[in-house]
């Protein structure tokens, strides 16, 4: 039998296309949370410790030698994994012990969305090493979602050397977005699809309207 997913209330993800706004909403969220009284560990993926830290430099920004080997959609794959598989176990788990909220910058929806729609590779293969390496679901999934040309203009106006993955074409990041909603779709009870076409402020109000909505639920007496 293969190992279970389990969700965890205290775990909450970001996600969302090049240019949606992540940094804001991710600074509201922990202001947010923190004035309600609640600790919070802010971490991000790929990395979240220096090992997965190393293993995101060699996916995003490789040096000159390793750059000049293409890197394989399966190797990109297996390595997101191997840097989660190390975030879940030394960060995200011990921090959910301690009682604290984690509140992490991409987690596996990440995957499906980049290697499986962006790339190509099977979703059953992203589900079993998800099952395997991870067994670790968000409670809370928030999706920040924008027009792939809205979010492009935005990071192309802020980033003077693209990463290998910002590289990408715009079909590529069509796929991206296609399966990011999909899976909102599939799954609402974890998912909150947020409008990131509005400005930064209007996005942080919505992020922080979903989290209040989501502690109201989860703790309506706090
Ligand atoms: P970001 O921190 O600016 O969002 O950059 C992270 C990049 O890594 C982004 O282009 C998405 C990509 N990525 C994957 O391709 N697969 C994954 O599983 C994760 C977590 C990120």
């Amino acid at each position: 039998m293969s190992p279970a997913l389990h969700r965890h209330p205290r775990f909450i993800s970001l996600e969302g296309g090049e240019g949606a706004g992540k940094s804001t909403a991710i600074n509201a969220i922990r202001e947010a949370l923190h004035a309600r009284g609640h600790e919070v560990v802010l971490t991000r993926e790929p990395g979240g410790t220096p090992l997965a830290e190393r293993i995101r430099a060699l996916i995003l920004t490789p040096d000159e030698e390793v750059a000049a080997e293409p890197l394989s959609a399966e190797a990109e794959l297996l390595l997101v994994f191997a840097a989660r598989a190390q975030h879940v176990r030394q960060v995200i788990q011990p921090a959910l012990r301690r009682g604290c909220y984690v509140l992490s910058d991409r987690f596996t929806d990440s995957s499906y969305a980049y290697q499986g729609g962006g790339r190509g590779l099977e979703p059953e293969w992203i589900a079993d090493l998800e099952r395997r390496a991870v067994g670790l679901l968000p409670g809370l999934t928030l999706l920040l979602d924008v027009d792939v040309a809205v979010g492009r203009a935005r990071a192309n106006g802020r980033d003077l050397w693209p990463d290998r993955i910002e590289s990408e074409q715009d079909d590529f990041f069509q796929r991206v977005r296609a399966v990011f909603r999909q899976r909102a779709a599939q799954d609402p009870a974890r998912f909150r699809l947020i409008d990131a076409s509005q400005d930064q402020a209007g996005v942080a109000a919505s992020v922080v309207a979903a989290i209040d909505a989501w502690l109201a639920q989860e703790h309506p007496r706090d």
